[in-house]
């Protein structure tokens, strides 16, 4: 189980501060969300963040989650930048295996995002270029939204697919995460839990107790 909290879920004036307490509460893989006001509509992060993240927290790894237009014209400087991971909407480029190929190329791990309104066997024509997929559980753009109907018989079905094809790409889910669906997406073949607002931010304990307290409580399960 990886607990990835989305960055996109800090107070903006406090942003530092917060990375420090996630970091306290062991978290080492950190989800970073950057839109572009035209993949969907909202602005979040310059690429720079991933920056200054790694320069302060080296070991830290950061995943990229590319909700925008032309994903392609952002890897070269993700990757000069420290990113680890970089997935990106299957919909925002034409050249899915490409700009996979090109990802891994530059030894970072490639991943795709499925939106909920996609098939999950969209995936199939380049299932083996994949390190991992990241299954949104709301439309992206927004934090704090609800964990959508459906959701987990759709990790089922990528569940099934990883296996069926004998593929072992690591599954992220995003999009209000909270206890029971995590406990459920993790008894279904989730890897990677995103979080956000019903985890371990805006808890009563502080940042750093509730990323404890999450980890122990999926440890238990899993
Ligand atoms: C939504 C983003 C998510 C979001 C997750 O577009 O991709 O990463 O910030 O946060 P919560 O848990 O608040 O939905
Ligand atoms: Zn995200």
């Amino acid at each position: 189980m990886i607990n990835a909290p989305s960055i996109a879920n800090c107070e903006l004036l406090n942003i530092g501060k917060q990375i420090d307490e996630l970091i306290a509460g062991n978290v080492t893989f950190l989800h970073i969300d950057l839109m572009d006001g035209n993949y969907v509509p909202n602005l979040l992060f310059p690429t720079s963040i991933v920056k200054a993240i790694k320069t302060k927290y080296p070991n830290i790894i950061t995943d990229v989650h590319l909700m925008v237009n032309n994903p392609d014209n952002y890897i070269d400087l993700l990757k000069k930048y420290g990113a680890d991971y970089v997935s990106f909407h299957i919909d925002s480029t034409s050249f899915v295996i490409r700009l996979l190929t090109k990802i891994r190329n530059k030894g970072m791990k490639a991943g795709v995002v499925i939106n909920p309104s996609q098939r999950i066997d969209i995936i199939e024509p380049f299932i083996h270029y994949l390190d991992y997929v990241v299954l949104m559980t709301v439309e992206p753009g927004f934090a704090g939204q609800k964990f959508m109907e459906g959701s987990l018989e759709r990790l089922d079905e990528l569940n099934n697919l990883r296996e069926k094809t004998n593929t072992n790409f690591l599954i992220s889910i995003d999009g209000g995460i909270d206890c029971p669906n995590s406990i459920e997406s993790l008894k279904r073949g989730a890897e990677i839990l995103v979080t956000g607002i019903y985890t371990v931010f805006n808890q009563p304990d502080g940042l750093t107790n509730a990323c404890i307290r999450f980890e122990k409580e999926m440890n238990r399960i899993k």
